[in-house]
Protein backbone atom coordinates (compact mmCIF):
# COMPACT_ATOMS: atom_id res chain seq x y z
CA UNK A 1 0.00 0.00 0.00
CA UNK A 2 1.53 3.16 -1.05
CA UNK A 3 1.56 6.06 1.61
CA UNK A 4 -1.74 8.47 1.87
CA UNK A 5 -1.72 12.51 2.24
CA UNK A 6 -4.43 14.25 3.45
CA UNK A 7 -4.34 17.59 2.80
CA UNK A 8 -6.51 20.23 5.56
CA UNK A 9 -6.18 17.45 8.02
CA UNK A 10 -7.36 19.40 11.36
CA UNK A 11 -10.84 20.67 9.93
CA UNK A 12 -14.01 19.09 10.44
CA UNK A 13 -13.67 16.08 8.26
CA UNK A 14 -10.13 15.47 8.41
CA UNK A 15 -10.55 15.31 12.30
CA UNK A 16 -11.87 12.20 11.87
CA UNK A 17 -11.00 11.08 8.47
CA UNK A 18 -6.98 10.57 9.50
CA UNK A 19 -7.78 8.30 12.50
CA UNK A 20 -10.22 5.77 10.09
CA UNK A 21 -7.37 5.79 7.51
CA UNK A 22 -5.29 4.86 10.04
CA UNK A 23 -6.88 2.47 12.03
CA UNK A 24 -7.86 0.64 8.48
CA UNK A 25 -4.19 0.78 6.52
CA UNK A 26 -1.76 1.27 9.45
CA UNK A 27 -1.05 4.81 11.45
CA UNK A 28 2.36 5.55 9.20
CA UNK A 29 0.58 5.24 6.19
CA UNK A 30 -1.06 8.27 6.28
CA UNK A 31 0.27 11.54 6.21
CA UNK A 32 -1.76 14.37 7.68
CA UNK A 33 -1.08 18.04 6.62
CA UNK A 34 -2.57 21.46 7.17
CA UNK A 35 -1.68 25.16 6.97
CA UNK A 36 -1.80 25.42 11.01
CA UNK A 37 0.00 23.52 13.56
CA UNK A 38 -1.72 20.68 15.47
CA UNK A 39 -2.93 20.66 18.70
CA UNK A 40 -0.60 18.61 21.31
CA UNK A 41 -3.00 16.03 22.35
CA UNK A 42 -4.82 16.04 18.84
CA UNK A 43 -5.50 12.73 17.12
CA UNK A 44 -3.65 13.43 14.02
CA UNK A 45 -0.65 13.75 16.22
CA UNK A 46 -0.69 9.53 16.40
CA UNK A 47 1.29 9.26 13.16
CA UNK A 48 3.24 11.44 10.50
CA UNK A 49 2.72 14.80 10.04
CA UNK A 50 3.55 17.98 7.59
CA UNK A 51 3.36 21.11 7.86
CA UNK A 52 1.75 21.78 3.59
CA UNK A 53 0.12 24.95 2.60
CA UNK A 54 -1.65 23.64 -0.35
CA UNK A 55 -1.40 26.53 -2.70
CA UNK A 56 2.78 25.96 -2.71
CA UNK A 57 3.64 23.42 -5.60
CA UNK A 58 6.70 23.33 -4.14
CA UNK A 59 5.51 22.15 -0.43
CA UNK A 60 3.67 19.55 -2.18
CA UNK A 61 5.72 18.38 -4.50
CA UNK A 62 8.33 17.95 -1.48
CA UNK A 63 6.03 15.46 0.67
CA UNK A 64 4.71 13.67 -2.15
CA UNK A 65 8.29 12.76 -3.05
CA UNK A 66 9.48 12.17 0.21
CA UNK A 67 7.10 10.31 1.92
CA UNK A 68 6.42 8.02 -1.37
CA UNK A 69 2.20 9.43 -1.68
CA UNK A 70 0.43 7.57 -3.96
CA UNK A 71 -3.13 8.56 -2.90
CA UNK A 72 -4.10 12.29 -1.63
CA UNK A 73 -7.37 13.39 -0.29
CA UNK A 74 -7.32 16.61 -0.25
CA UNK A 75 -9.52 18.64 2.17
CA UNK A 76 -7.72 22.09 2.17
CA UNK A 77 -10.50 25.05 1.36
CA UNK A 78 -12.49 27.65 2.18
CA UNK A 79 -16.24 26.70 3.20
CA UNK A 80 -19.78 28.15 2.03
CA UNK A 81 -20.55 31.09 4.27
CA UNK A 82 -16.63 31.87 4.76
CA UNK A 83 -15.95 31.88 0.30
CA UNK A 84 -18.94 34.79 0.48
CA UNK A 85 -17.27 36.95 3.11
CA UNK A 86 -13.90 36.47 1.45
CA UNK A 87 -14.42 34.98 -2.34
CA UNK A 88 -11.29 36.22 -3.38
CA UNK A 89 -9.10 34.48 -1.33
CA UNK A 90 -12.05 31.24 -1.51
CA UNK A 91 -11.06 31.49 -5.12
CA UNK A 92 -7.07 31.28 -4.50
CA UNK A 93 -7.28 28.50 -2.24
CA UNK A 94 -10.29 26.22 -3.37
CA UNK A 95 -9.03 26.36 -6.71
CA UNK A 96 -5.20 27.06 -6.53
CA UNK A 97 -4.87 24.23 -3.85
CA UNK A 98 -6.68 22.07 -6.08
CA UNK A 99 -5.01 22.72 -9.23
CA UNK A 100 -1.46 22.26 -7.59
CA UNK A 101 -2.46 19.31 -5.81
CA UNK A 102 -3.58 17.89 -9.62
CA UNK A 103 -0.07 19.06 -11.33
CA UNK A 104 1.92 17.19 -8.66
CA UNK A 105 -0.87 14.42 -8.29
CA UNK A 106 0.17 13.79 -12.36
CA UNK A 107 3.54 12.66 -12.79
CA UNK A 108 3.84 10.47 -9.13
CA UNK A 109 0.92 8.77 -10.67
CA UNK A 110 -1.32 9.86 -7.79
CA UNK A 111 -5.32 8.98 -6.84
CA UNK A 112 -7.00 12.15 -5.98
CA UNK A 113 -9.70 12.75 -4.02
CA UNK A 114 -11.63 15.92 -4.43
CA UNK A 115 -14.73 16.86 -1.72
CA UNK A 116 -17.83 18.54 -4.21
CA UNK A 117 -20.52 19.79 -2.36
CA UNK A 118 -24.17 19.96 -2.25
CA UNK A 119 -22.74 23.91 -3.05
CA UNK A 120 -22.38 22.71 -6.53
CA UNK A 121 -25.71 22.95 -7.24
CA UNK A 122 -27.87 26.58 -7.25
CA UNK A 123 -30.88 27.97 -7.72
CA UNK A 124 -31.99 26.44 -11.18
CA UNK A 125 -31.30 22.52 -10.04
CA UNK A 126 -34.23 20.93 -9.49
CA UNK A 127 -34.40 20.79 -5.60
CA UNK A 128 -36.04 17.75 -4.71
CA UNK A 129 -34.60 14.46 -5.32
CA UNK A 130 -31.37 16.19 -7.58
CA UNK A 131 -30.22 13.99 -10.15
CA UNK A 132 -27.00 13.14 -10.41
CA UNK A 133 -26.48 14.48 -14.38
CA UNK A 134 -28.26 18.34 -14.10
CA UNK A 135 -28.15 21.98 -14.18
CA UNK A 136 -25.62 23.31 -12.17
CA UNK A 137 -25.76 26.99 -12.04
CA UNK A 138 -24.35 28.13 -8.60
CA UNK A 139 -24.89 31.79 -7.36
CA UNK A 140 -22.06 31.49 -4.98
CA UNK A 141 -17.70 31.50 -4.98
CA UNK A 142 -17.65 28.31 -3.03
CA UNK A 143 -20.22 26.73 -5.55
CA UNK A 144 -18.46 28.36 -8.10
CA UNK A 145 -15.01 26.61 -6.92
CA UNK A 146 -16.91 23.22 -6.43
CA UNK A 147 -18.23 22.99 -10.23
CA UNK A 148 -15.18 23.56 -11.39
CA UNK A 149 -13.57 21.48 -9.16
CA UNK A 150 -15.24 18.57 -10.41
CA UNK A 151 -14.57 19.73 -14.31
CA UNK A 152 -11.18 20.13 -13.25
CA UNK A 153 -10.95 16.90 -12.11
CA UNK A 154 -12.98 15.12 -14.65
CA UNK A 155 -10.07 16.75 -17.40
CA UNK A 156 -7.37 15.54 -15.52
CA UNK A 157 -8.83 11.57 -15.44
CA UNK A 158 -10.04 12.11 -19.08
CA UNK A 159 -6.82 13.89 -20.95
CA UNK A 160 -3.65 12.60 -18.44
CA UNK A 161 -5.96 9.32 -17.06
CA UNK A 162 -5.17 10.43 -13.33
CA UNK A 163 -7.45 8.39 -11.25
CA UNK A 164 -9.90 11.48 -9.79
CA UNK A 165 -12.56 10.10 -7.59
CA UNK A 166 -15.14 12.29 -5.75
CA UNK A 167 -18.39 13.32 -3.66
CA UNK A 168 -20.61 15.86 -3.47
CA UNK A 169 -21.46 15.35 0.45
CA UNK A 170 -24.25 17.39 1.94
CA UNK A 171 -23.94 19.45 4.99
CA UNK A 172 -21.94 17.15 7.49
CA UNK A 173 -22.78 16.28 11.38
CA UNK A 174 -20.41 15.65 13.67
CA UNK A 175 -18.89 15.63 17.74
CA UNK A 176 -14.72 15.91 17.37
CA UNK A 177 -13.89 19.12 15.43
CA UNK A 178 -15.83 21.80 14.75
CA UNK A 179 -17.52 23.26 11.50
CA UNK A 180 -15.51 25.48 9.63
CA UNK A 181 -18.10 28.02 8.35
CA UNK A 182 -20.07 26.60 6.30
CA UNK A 183 -23.95 26.98 5.57
CA UNK A 184 -25.01 23.55 7.83
CA UNK A 185 -22.86 24.45 10.72
CA UNK A 186 -26.44 24.73 12.63
CA UNK A 187 -27.13 21.42 12.38
CA UNK A 188 -23.72 21.06 15.01
CA UNK A 189 -23.84 23.80 17.01
CA UNK A 190 -27.27 23.06 17.90
CA UNK A 191 -26.46 20.33 20.15
CA UNK A 192 -23.53 21.61 22.06
CA UNK A 193 -26.49 24.43 22.76
CA UNK A 194 -28.78 22.27 23.46
CA UNK A 195 -26.42 19.85 26.12
CA UNK A 196 -25.41 23.42 27.67
CA UNK A 197 -28.61 25.42 27.55
CA UNK A 198 -31.62 23.81 26.28
CA UNK A 199 -31.97 26.38 23.84
CA UNK A 200 -30.48 27.57 20.61
CA UNK A 201 -30.89 30.01 18.10
CA UNK A 202 -30.95 29.16 14.45
CA UNK A 203 -30.01 31.80 11.65
CA UNK A 204 -31.87 29.38 9.26
CA UNK A 205 -35.24 29.84 9.01
CA UNK A 206 -37.36 26.74 10.65
CA UNK A 207 -38.77 25.68 7.08
CA UNK A 208 -35.29 25.24 5.37
CA UNK A 209 -34.94 21.84 4.04
CA UNK A 210 -31.44 21.03 3.25
CA UNK A 211 -29.40 17.56 3.16
CA UNK A 212 -27.56 16.44 5.67
CA UNK A 213 -25.21 13.13 6.64
CA UNK A 214 -23.53 11.68 9.95
CA UNK A 215 -19.82 12.20 10.06
CA UNK A 216 -19.53 8.09 10.17
CA UNK A 217 -21.04 7.97 7.01
CA UNK A 218 -19.22 10.33 5.14
CA UNK A 219 -15.93 9.04 6.26
CA UNK A 220 -17.02 5.67 5.05
CA UNK A 221 -18.12 6.60 1.71
CA UNK A 222 -15.24 8.74 1.40
CA UNK A 223 -13.16 5.23 1.88
CA UNK A 224 -15.35 3.50 -0.26
CA UNK A 225 -14.80 5.69 -3.22
CA UNK A 226 -11.41 5.74 -3.16
CA UNK A 227 -11.01 1.81 -3.15
CA UNK A 228 -14.33 0.62 -5.58
CA UNK A 229 -13.48 -0.97 -8.79
CA UNK A 230 -12.90 1.73 -11.40
CA UNK A 231 -14.46 -0.85 -14.08
CA UNK A 232 -17.80 -0.47 -12.34
CA UNK A 233 -17.75 3.49 -12.62
CA UNK A 234 -19.56 5.22 -15.04
CA UNK A 235 -19.07 7.89 -13.38
CA UNK A 236 -15.57 8.44 -11.38
CA UNK A 237 -15.99 11.60 -10.21
CA UNK A 238 -18.67 14.03 -7.78
CA UNK A 239 -21.01 11.28 -6.94
CA UNK A 240 -24.32 12.56 -5.16
CA UNK A 241 -24.26 11.01 -1.54
CA UNK A 242 -27.54 11.25 0.69
CA UNK A 243 -28.41 10.45 4.16
CA UNK A 244 -30.68 12.72 5.52
CA UNK A 245 -32.85 15.73 5.05
CA UNK A 246 -34.49 17.87 7.52
CA UNK A 247 -35.07 21.45 8.52
CA UNK A 248 -34.42 23.07 11.76
CA UNK A 249 -37.44 22.68 13.21
CA UNK A 250 -37.38 18.92 12.70
CA UNK A 251 -34.02 18.77 13.76
CA UNK A 252 -35.20 20.51 17.05
CA UNK A 253 -38.23 17.92 17.20
CA UNK A 254 -35.69 15.00 17.25
CA UNK A 255 -33.65 16.68 19.81
CA UNK A 256 -36.80 17.16 21.97
CA UNK A 257 -37.49 13.46 21.99
CA UNK A 258 -34.29 13.45 24.38
CA UNK A 259 -34.31 16.79 26.03
CA UNK A 260 -38.11 17.37 25.87
CA UNK A 261 -37.33 21.33 27.49
CA UNK A 262 -35.41 22.02 24.14
CA UNK A 263 -36.07 25.37 23.20
CA UNK A 264 -35.03 26.62 18.98
CA UNK A 265 -35.44 30.07 17.78
CA UNK A 266 -34.68 32.01 14.77
CA UNK A 267 -32.02 35.48 13.98
CA UNK A 268 -31.96 34.63 10.37
CA UNK A 269 -28.76 35.68 8.91
CA UNK A 270 -29.63 36.87 5.21
CA UNK A 271 -26.09 35.90 4.00
CA UNK A 272 -26.23 31.85 4.94
CA UNK A 273 -30.01 32.09 4.16
CA UNK A 274 -29.39 33.38 0.89
CA UNK A 275 -26.52 30.26 0.18
CA UNK A 276 -29.20 27.56 1.42
CA UNK A 277 -32.32 29.06 -0.30
CA UNK A 278 -29.62 28.50 -3.47
CA UNK A 279 -28.97 24.51 -2.76
CA UNK A 280 -31.42 21.58 -3.34
CA UNK A 281 -33.93 19.84 -0.67
CA UNK A 282 -32.95 16.45 -1.03
CA UNK A 283 -30.21 14.51 -3.62
CA UNK A 284 -30.65 11.22 -5.56
CA UNK A 285 -28.07 9.30 -4.81
CA UNK A 286 -28.48 5.93 -6.82
CA UNK A 287 -25.42 6.42 -9.45
CA UNK A 288 -23.20 5.82 -5.84
CA UNK A 289 -25.68 2.87 -4.90
CA UNK A 290 -25.86 1.42 -8.13
CA UNK A 291 -22.08 1.84 -9.10
CA UNK A 292 -19.95 1.57 -5.82
CA UNK A 293 -22.79 0.34 -3.12
CA UNK A 294 -22.93 2.90 -1.16
CA UNK A 295 -25.44 2.58 1.86
CA UNK A 296 -25.89 5.12 4.69
CA UNK A 297 -26.18 3.84 8.00
CA UNK A 298 -27.60 6.96 10.37
CA UNK A 299 -31.18 8.33 9.87
CA UNK A 300 -31.90 11.62 11.45
CA UNK A 301 -33.08 9.89 15.11
CA UNK A 302 -30.17 7.82 15.23
CA UNK A 303 -27.75 10.37 14.12
CA UNK A 304 -29.63 12.68 17.27
CA UNK A 305 -29.24 9.82 19.69
CA UNK A 306 -25.51 9.08 18.82
CA UNK A 307 -24.72 13.05 19.21
CA UNK A 308 -26.51 13.09 22.66
CA UNK A 309 -24.97 10.39 23.82
CA UNK A 310 -21.68 11.32 22.88
CA UNK A 311 -21.68 15.11 23.72
CA UNK A 312 -23.19 14.62 26.67
CA UNK A 313 -20.42 12.24 28.18
CA UNK A 314 -18.34 15.36 27.56
CA UNK A 315 -20.31 18.21 28.07
CA UNK A 316 -21.92 19.77 31.26
CA UNK A 317 -25.47 21.69 31.49
CA UNK A 318 -24.83 25.29 32.47
CA UNK A 319 -25.81 26.13 35.59
N1 LIG B 1 -17.95 20.01 6.37
C1 LIG B 1 -18.94 19.93 5.48
O1 LIG B 1 -20.12 19.95 5.84
C2 LIG B 1 -18.60 19.77 4.01
C3 LIG B 1 -19.63 19.47 3.12
C4 LIG B 1 -19.34 19.35 1.75
C5 LIG B 1 -18.01 19.48 1.32
N2 LIG B 1 -17.03 19.77 2.21
C6 LIG B 1 -15.68 19.94 1.70
O2 LIG B 1 -14.75 19.10 2.38
C7 LIG B 1 -13.48 19.75 2.49
C8 LIG B 1 -13.05 19.80 3.95
O3 LIG B 1 -14.08 20.40 4.70
P1 LIG B 1 -13.98 20.62 6.28
O4 LIG B 1 -15.37 20.76 6.76
O5 LIG B 1 -13.08 19.64 6.90
O6 LIG B 1 -13.32 22.07 6.31
P2 LIG B 1 -12.66 22.87 7.54
O7 LIG B 1 -12.82 24.32 7.27
O8 LIG B 1 -13.15 22.32 8.82
O9 LIG B 1 -11.13 22.46 7.37
C9 LIG B 1 -10.33 22.92 6.32
C10 LIG B 1 -8.88 22.82 6.75
O10 LIG B 1 -8.07 23.35 5.70
C11 LIG B 1 -7.00 24.03 6.29
N3 LIG B 1 -6.43 25.00 5.34
C12 LIG B 1 -6.81 26.27 5.09
N4 LIG B 1 -5.99 26.82 4.19
C13 LIG B 1 -5.07 25.88 3.85
C14 LIG B 1 -3.96 25.86 2.97
N5 LIG B 1 -3.61 26.94 2.24
N6 LIG B 1 -3.23 24.73 2.89
C15 LIG B 1 -3.57 23.63 3.61
N7 LIG B 1 -4.61 23.60 4.46
C16 LIG B 1 -5.34 24.72 4.58
C17 LIG B 1 -7.58 24.70 7.52
O11 LIG B 1 -6.56 25.01 8.47
C18 LIG B 1 -8.55 23.62 8.02
O12 LIG B 1 -7.95 22.79 8.99
C19 LIG B 1 -13.67 21.14 1.85
O13 LIG B 1 -13.28 21.08 0.50
C20 LIG B 1 -15.17 21.36 1.92
O14 LIG B 1 -15.62 22.23 0.93
C21 LIG B 1 -17.30 19.91 3.55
Amino acid sequence: MQKILVTGALGQIGSELVPALREHYGADTVVASDIRAPARDADVSAGPFEHLDCTKMRQIQEVVRHHEIGRIYHLGALLSAVAEEKPQAAWDLNMGGLYRVLEVARPYGCQVFFPSSIGAFGPTTPKVETPQDTVQRPTTMYGVTKVAGELLCDYYALRFGLDTRGLRLPGLISHVALPGGGTTDYAVEIFYQAIRYRHYTCCLKPDTRLDMMYMPDAIRAMMLIMEADPAGLTHRNAFNVAAMSFTPEELAESIRAHIPDFVIDYEVDPVRQAIADSWPESIDDSAARSEWGWQPEFDLAAMTKDMLDTLGARLKPAK
